[in-house]
């Protein structure tokens, strides 16, 4: 289980900023999750969960010891558009799961996903001190694994036609990235998080031609 210090109350980036959930975001993750589209992409099952699974859903991942979850708040309305979340913290070994939904289809696309997973992943390395944040997704969702991959998880492995969805099978992925990675990708990740996606690193100046 996380130790209070490891769960900070907010983690500022500069588009989002992720908070604790409180128990008010109940009617939230009712609205994101009974979303077919939001299913689509996130369930094995065919279709949304019914409301008594949302609120265990929540009560487990949202507000449960088990996971570290935190709530996507967009700057400056602090409006809330998602959860993200670390679960299967493997202390001994280093490594947990992510998972991240943000459930207002008008929030997709604006950066945001990439900003509040960077933000995780840097936590993860950071303060938890972890080795390895891995997680699956679909090989359908394009969006999310340009994301993903924008933050620098890798595709590591593929579990081979295991959801079948809109008349064809597709692979589920795995992806993760590894501390050392991510150490030296951190200008990139730190751009992402400051909001300077896109730009290069600036290059190191020449010394000055001596005359000598
Ligand atoms: C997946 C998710 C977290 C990504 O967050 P986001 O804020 O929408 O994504 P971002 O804007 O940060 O990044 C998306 C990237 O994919 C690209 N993209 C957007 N739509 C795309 C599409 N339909 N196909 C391919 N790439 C797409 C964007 O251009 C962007 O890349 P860029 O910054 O290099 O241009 C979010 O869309 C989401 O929660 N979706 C619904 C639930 C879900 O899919 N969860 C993940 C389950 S594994």
């Amino acid at each position: 289980m996380l130790h209070r210090r490891w769960f900070p109350d907010h983690i500022d980036g500069t588009k989002v900023v992720l908070r604790r959930h409180t128990r008010d975001n109940l009617s939230d993750f009712m609205r994101w999750y009974q979303d077919p589209d939001v299913a689509r992409l996130t369930r094995y099952q065919d279709g949304p969960m019914r409301p008594d699974e949302i609120e265990r859903f929540f009560t487990m991942r949202a507000m449960g010891q088990d996971s570290l979850a935190m709530g996507i708040h967009i700057r400056p309305s602090g409006q809330i558009i998602g959860s993200c979340a670390f679960s299967q913290l493997d202390a001994d070994n280093g490594s947990v799961l992510f998972h991240i939904t943000i459930g207002e289809h008008d929030a997709w696309g604006r950066g945001y996903g990439s900003e509040a997973t960077a933000l995780m992943v840097d936590h993860a390395f950071t303060s938890l001190g972890l080795h390895r944040v891995a997680l699956s997704v679909f090989a359908f969702n394009e969006r999310a694994i340009h994301a993903y991959e924008r933050v620098g998880f890798t595709v590591e492995g593929r579990a081979r036609e295991a959801i079948w969805r809109d008349g064809r099978w597709w692979d589920e992925l795995h992806m993760s990235v590894l501390e050392p990675e991510w150490r030296s990708a951190r200008w990139h990740a730190r751009a992402i998080a400051d909001g300077r996606a896109g730009q290069s690193p600036a290059k190191p100046q020449p010394a000055p031609a001596s005359r000598e």
